[in-house]
């Protein structure tokens, strides 16, 4: 009598672990073929894999203690993205200058004090520079812990604060025009941080470096080209790897803003600044938190999964190679070579927080990807003394997972609703606020 009750008790539990491991079945009218490279949406097609681990050391060696890790390992794993996929960023720039031409200006009905900063990335004014505006809470006595964002739009666009510098947006032509007022394709609604007491600052990604083929006379890894080169070497910085280094100059000055607490700024983008967001805050370890929203491949997503888009579709000559290092397309065929995979890039956040949120229908993206990214960094949060997942079981649209590793998937569309910033304030709740 036991083996059949047994075998019927597994059998539900299979069933239901079946249900809640998978997102839903992507809709058959989803294109499957992407700049001539099929998309596979079938669970049973995304193949076998072996992760690269975390804690092992290319030398072979097993990395038992956070020192190691912290000294050895956790460089080794930059290096390796940064050779591979992002490309390597030059340091902050010697000759780099803050104009803050908005010093603290009543704004948001009255809510925050609005600051503006331009920085210049070199000492000519002309040459390439990001504009920065910051909100703080009004009435704050102390310094703030703070969310920069880097957005799609200029910092007009992304705000409605008649008081902000217009600044330029590329256009369908590629060419820098005015931008517009408050048309932001995320328009940001910062009511519920400033009453919680977080400031909120941005930038605009397209200040940075443009985001079209072509694009890299306009931007700023233009300004670092060897003397008689036309491009970047095949390890030197993609565009992403150039938006996520503006957010360090970003956090550069914030560091002189007394307004702000420096060891509580975490940061927020979406899809492909979703990876930009990942990729600064593994580089920059100023940054105290990340919130990744859809960043799918080529960001959270674990690239050995053959599900929605590859390393083939991003780096396809006509999409997105410019965003990544030359040497990334190598992997496009040869994904199982890639030396590093999103876990690593999720464990090199440890034992900082990082959210990964996702969305049911953003098969494209491949949600459970992200989820087994978190899943598989888990034992490095361990090693110093965090909490990742937890699990190994996939939540259901809704059912935020947070520890030190947060894991929530919305249910609905690519990229951030409205709904997600409760939870995100959740998330900030319990790790930026208390420690000073
Ligand atoms: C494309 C791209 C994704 C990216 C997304 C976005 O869909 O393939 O990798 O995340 O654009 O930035 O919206």
């Amino acid at each position: 009598m036991r083996t059949p009750f047994c075998f019927a008790a597994f059998a539900i539990c299979f069933a239901l672990e079946a249900q809640t491991q998978n997102p839903p079945p992507a809709p058959a009218s989803l294109p499957r073929v992407t700049a001539g490279i099929p998309v596979n949406y079938d669970e049973a097609l995304v193949g076998t894999y072996q992760l690269p681990d975390p804690l092992k050391m290319a030398n072979g060696k097993q990395v038992r203690d956070a020192r190691t890790w912290t000294e050895k390992r956790r460089p080794e794993i930059v290096r390796l993205f940064e050779e591979n996929q992002y490309g390597r960023s030059p340091a902050r720039p010697a000759d780099m200058t803050f104009d803050v031409f908005d010093t603290g200006t009543p704004a948001m009905d009255g809510k925050a004090i609005r600051k503006q900063v331009t920085i210049y990335f070199s000492k000519d004014k002309n040459g390439p520079k990001e504009d920065l505006v910051v909100y703080v809470p009004a009435g704050a006595s102390k310094p703030v812990p703070l969310l920069l964002c880097i957005d799609f739009s200029p910092n007009a666009g992304t705000f409605d604060d008649a008081g902000i510098k217009l600044g330029e947006i590329w256009n369908r032509d590629h060419k820098r025009v005015p931008a517009e007022r408050g048309s932001g394709m995320f328009h940001m609604k910062i009511d519920n941080l400033l009453a919680a007491g977080y400031g909120v600052a941005a930038i605009y990604y397209g200040d940075i470096e443009p985001d079209f083929l072509g694009g890299l006379p306009f931007g700023v890894r233009a300004l670092y080209l060897k003397p008689g080169k036309t491009e970047p070497a095949p390890d030197e910085w993609g565009a992403i790897a150039a938006w996520g280094w503006g957010m360090s100059r970003a956090m550069d000055y914030l560091e002189t803003d007394k307004a702000v607490d420096p060891r509580r700024v975490g940061i927020y983008g979406v899809s492909r600044l979703g990876k930009t967001v990942m990729w600064a805050g593994a580089r920059d370890t100023r940054f105290a938190l990340v919130i990744a929203s859809c960043s799918g491949e080529g960001g959270a997503a674990l690239s050995r999964r053959n599900y929605g888009e590859t390393i083939a579709h991003l780096t396809a000559p006509d999409r997105f190679p410019y965003q990544f290092c030359a040497n990334y397309a190598r992997y496009a065929a040869h994904v199982d070579q890639l030396p590093v995979d999103a876990n690593m890039l999720v464990a090199l956040m440890a034992p900082r927080p990082v959210l990964l949120q996702t969305g049911t229908t953003d098969y494209w993206s491949d949600p459970k990807g992200e989820f087994l990214a978190a899943v598989a960094a888990e034992p490095v949060f361990r090693l110093l003394g965090k909490q990742g997942l937890g699990t190994s079981q996939m939540p259901a649209a809704g059912q935020p997972i947070f520890h030190t590793i947060g894991y929530y998937m919305h249910d609905g569309p690519h990229g951030t609703m409205p709904g997600d910033w409760k939870y995100f304030l959740e998330f900030m709740d319990m790790h930026l606020k208390g420690g000073q």
